[in-house]
C-alpha cells in the first residue's frame, strides 16, 4: 500500500518535472494577437512579447495608441485599429490577422480590451453604464474569440482572457441590492 503510494507520488513529481522543463521553441515564427493595446496590461504584454522575439499583432482602440506602440518597437510588432463592440471592426481585424499570419495561424489570442465600472453611487449610474460594460468586457470577448478561433485552431494555439473583477463585483452588488429590496 505505502509502496504504491510512494510510486504514485514519485510519478507525479516526475511528470511535473518533465512538464516544467518544456520550453516553447521558434518564438520568432509564432503570432500573438492582443486586444486593448493602447494602455495598461495589453500594452505592457505587447512590448514584453516583442522583446522576447514573438511576432506581435496588436489591436488598439485609437490611432494614437497604435502609433505610440509602433514608435517604441520594431517591425516585428504590427498594429491594427479595433473596437471590440463593432462587428465590422472585428471582421476587418480578423482579415488583417489572416493576411499576416497566413498558414501559421494564431498561436496566442489575448483578449484584454476592457473598460472599468464608473466609481459612483448606484443612483448615479444608468442602464447604459451597465450595457457598455457587458458590450466591451463580455460580448466583445466572445465575438473576437469566435472570429479568430479558426486561426487559433490552425496554430493549435491558446486563448487568454484578461479582465477585472471590478465590473463583475459591481454587477453582482447591484443584483444583490435588487434582491434585498424585493
Ligand atoms: N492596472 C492595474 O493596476 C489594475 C489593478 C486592479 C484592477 N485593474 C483593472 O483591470 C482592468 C485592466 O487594467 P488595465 O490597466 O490594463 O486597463 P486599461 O489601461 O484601461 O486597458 C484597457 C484597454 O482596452 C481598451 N479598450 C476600451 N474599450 C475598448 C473597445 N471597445 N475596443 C477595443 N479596446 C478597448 C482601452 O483603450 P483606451 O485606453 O483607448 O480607452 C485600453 O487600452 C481594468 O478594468 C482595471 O480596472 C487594473
Ligand atoms: C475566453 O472567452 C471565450 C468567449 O467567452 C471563451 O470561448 C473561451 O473559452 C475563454 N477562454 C478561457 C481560457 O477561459
Amino acid at each position: 500500500m505505502w509502496l504504491y503510494l510512494a510510486v504514485l507520488v514519485g510519478l507525479y513529481y516526475l511528470l511535473r518535472w518533465y512538464r516544467e522543463r518544456q520550453v516553447v521553441s521558434l518564438l520568432q515564427d509564432k503570432f500573438v494577437f492582443i486586444t486593448g493595446c493602447d494602455s495598461g496590461f495589453g500594452n505592457l504584454l505587447a512590448r514584453q512579447l516583442h522583446l522576447r522575439g514573438l511576432r506581435v499583432l496588436d489591436a488598439c482602440l485609437t490611432v494614437q495608441g497604435a502609433e505610440q506602440l509602433k514608435g517604441q518597437t520594431s517591425d516585428r510588432l504590427e498594429t491594427v485599429i479595433l473596437d471590440v463592440t463593432k462587428t465590422e471592426s472585428i471582421t476587418a481585424a480578423t482579415k488583417w490577422v489572416k493576411e499576416h499570419a497566413r498558414d501559421r495561424g494564431v498561436w496566442g489570442l489575448v483578449n484584454k480590451a476592457d473598460i472599468s465600472m464608473p466609481t459612483a453611487p448606484s443612483e448615479w449610474l444608468t442602464e447604459q453604464n451597465f450595457m457598455k460594460i457587458l458590450d466591451v468586457n463580455l460580448l466583445g470577448v466572445i465575438e473576437v474569440t469566435l472570429s479568430l478561433l479558426p486561426l487559433v485552431r490552425k496554430a493549435r494555439g491558446r486563448d487568454v482572457n484578461i479582465s477585472s473583477v471590478g465590473p463583475g463585483v459591481s454587477l453582482w452588488w447591484e443584483l444583490l441590492h435588487v434582491q434585498v429590496q424585493c
